[in-house]
């Protein structure tokens, strides 16, 4: 063993830059946190092959006093605190006066600034060599240019030069999506990627995610005291094959945080079910000094001094934002939610609500009266005109025609309001005229009499009629219809599998799922129009009915523009 001695400046600031310096986008990660805390306002980057051989960033925020420039390379050295007290409650991106050093360490770094005090701009650059003057207008110029180039070893873990243009691009859209207030471009190799003008958020998300994301997405915007969750989350017709989609920000600085990650799992367990991974643009904020930053070397994960609250907050803020019912009742009339009316096309949106059209209201309504011999009012999911092949039904409202599809829309009902009813208590049960005998498997048998209790609270009553037989005497009274045969032997088959002597109510809301499923209108199965009424009116009160329990959705509007559309009319 040799003896021990003191690591050399220059190697332990590379031992640093192996935590920080992980690519060219964790480089360009820094300087652009950077920028922002000087308060830029415009950020433009550009990249030379993938960031190896460059990476300059150049901002307009505050620029460096000309006789800091040196510290600001230099380890340990920050202008953003100066205390325990500070580093507890900071609310800046950078605190740890520990970037540009990590990175001056493995790669050349200029550095041009100038403050408004002074009439020209000066520069320093690696290797501790005397400022010059330099020319730049205001703020910043941060050039970082062949990383890795004294450490080769480093250099052997990059990917190609497009992989790394593509972490770099990610990184740009992280913060820009945060920052809508800031201009940005992106360079690569000369060619313009990116510019996005200062907009505002929603602008900012469709320049970022596409114009299909908002459409699909609910506005969150929740409120608890000093804790705020703000932001859009996508319904499930809009959910990836991966999480590609998926920004969280905590008081704006994006994370991967494991509770966060949870607690907007747990929120959309009940409407997306299986492989899909949900799309979201969320943004949680609080009192900084509730939250330490300062636990991993990139800053992504975070630690709550109250994490069950944090996981509580969002979970119930984002679950509430998910389940708005189909309309909100505005004055005496009922009209679309915000989000209901964004996800009409705008084509439709504006024909039928902004522009009124007299010849739809009058004629839907005419209709209806008819089928009634009474007046009737205007309904955001409109009246009920006849059903196609037993599975959809058709409807008439004031935009044009809704189309229904009975099942998904039927199941999401009954699950609403199973979930409504187990929650007080037992629901109320219906005992089946003829006790329902249903061939089963032993191992039913075994699980039945193991989860008697379970079944009962879902407000099944079985008993055992035999080696292989179970009786079924009540079921909720929600179903007294459809395949109880079915419907139990998929319950037993679910409760082998999890045992529902701990049922949490992810697991129990999962079983109800099964229920919903079961028991809702299966098939071809013809209603008569006031029944085809009736599930329309339903749907209007009920929480999440946009969707099914799958993730499906209930319902389509075409508009009559859209129609309008099918035939030329008007071109
Ligand atoms: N674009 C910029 N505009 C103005 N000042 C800057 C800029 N970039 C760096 N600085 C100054 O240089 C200092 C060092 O930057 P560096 O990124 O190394 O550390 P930090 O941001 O303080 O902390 P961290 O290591 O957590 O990022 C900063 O504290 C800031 O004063
Ligand atoms: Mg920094």
């Amino acid at each position: 063993m040799s003896r021990i001695h003191p690591l050399p400046d220059l190697l332990i600031s590379q031992i640093a830059a192996g935590e920080v310096v992980e690519r060219p986008a964790s480089v360009l990660k820094e300087l652009i946190e950077n920028s922002l805390d000087a308060g830029a306002t415009k950020i433009d980057v550009q990249l030379e092959e993938g960031g190896v051989r460059l990476i300059r960033v150049a901002d307009d925020g505050s620029g460096i006093e000309p006789d800091d420039l040196p510290l600001a390379l230099a380890r340990h050295a920050t202008s953003k605190i100066a205390s325990l007290d500070d580093l507890e409650r900071v609310a800046s991106y950078g605190f740890r006066g520990e970037a540009l050093a990590s990175v001056a360490s493995v790669a050349r770094v200029t550095l041009f600034s100038r403050t408004t005090a002074h009439p020209h701009a000066w520069k320093v650059s690696h290797g501790g060599t005397p400022r010059e003057p330099a020319a730049l207008e205001r703020g910043t110029v941060v050039e970082v240019a062949d990383l890795y180039f004294n450490t080769p070893a480093r250099r052997k873990f990059l990917k190609s030069e497009s992989t790394e243009f593509a972490h770099c691009d990610e990184v740009l859209q992280r913060m820009a999506l945060a920052r809508p207030d800031v201009a940005f471009s992106l360079m690569h190799n000369r060619a313009v990627k990116r510019r996005l003008a200062t907009a505002d958020f929603g602008r900012r998300v469709r320049d970022l995610l596409g114009d299909e994301f908002p459409v699909h997405a609910r506005d969150v915007a929740v409120q608890a005291g000093p804790l705020s969750l703000t932001g859009l989350a996508a319904l499930p017709a809009y959910s990836r094959a991966s999480r590609d989609e998926q920004y969280l920000y905590v008081n704006g600085r994006f994370v991967r945080d494991k509770l966060l990650a949870h607690a907007v799992r747990e929120a959309y367990a009940d409407v997306l079910h299986g492989t899909r991974h949900p799309a979201y643009a969320l943004f949680l904020t609080l009192d900084p000094a509730a939250v330490d930053v300062n636990v991993h070397p990139a800053k992504t994960e975070v630690r709550f001094r109250d994490s069950r609250g944090v996981h509580q907050f969002v979970f119930h803020a984002l679950t509430r934002a998910l389940a708005q019912p189909v309309v909100q009742e505005t004055g005496d009339r009922p009209r679309f939610s915000e989000s209901q009316k964004r996800g009409l096309s705008p084509v439709s949106f504006q024909q039928s609500f902004a522009v009124e059209e007299p010849r739809a209201t009058a004629a839907y309504l005419d209709f209806a009266r008819q089928a009634y011999a009474e007046p009737v009012m205007p309904q955001p999911l409109g009246y009920a005109i006849a059903q196609l092949h037993g599975l959809y039904i058709l409807a008439q409202n004031e935009a044009g025609l809704i189309l229904v599809d009975q099942h998904a829309a039927h199941e999401r009902i009954l699950y609403e309001r199973l979930k409504n009813q187990v929650e007080a208590g037992p629901p109320p049960t219906q005992a089946l005229l003829v006790p329902a005998v249903i061939e089963v498997s032993e191992k039913d048998i075994a699980t039945a009499e193991d989860q008697a209790e379970a079944l009962a609270a879902l407000g099944f009553e079985v008993s055992t009629g035999g080696p292989r037989q179970l009786t079924l005497r009540a079921v909720p009274a929600l179903l007294a219809c459809g395949d109880v045969g079915a419907l139990l032997r998929a319950l037993l088959s679910e409760l082998a599998e999890h045992p529902a002597s701990r049922v949490v109510e992810a697991q129990r809301n999962e079983l109800l799922a099964t229920v919903a499923c079961h028991g809702a209108v299966r098939g071809k199965r013809s209603l008569s129009l006031p029944e085809m009424n009736a599930l329309l009116r339903e749907m209007e009160a009920t929480d999440r009915a946009d969707q099914c329990n799958h993730g499906r959705p209930t319902w389509r509007q075409v508009s009559l523009a859209e129609i309008d559309a099918l035939f030329m009319r008007g071109k």
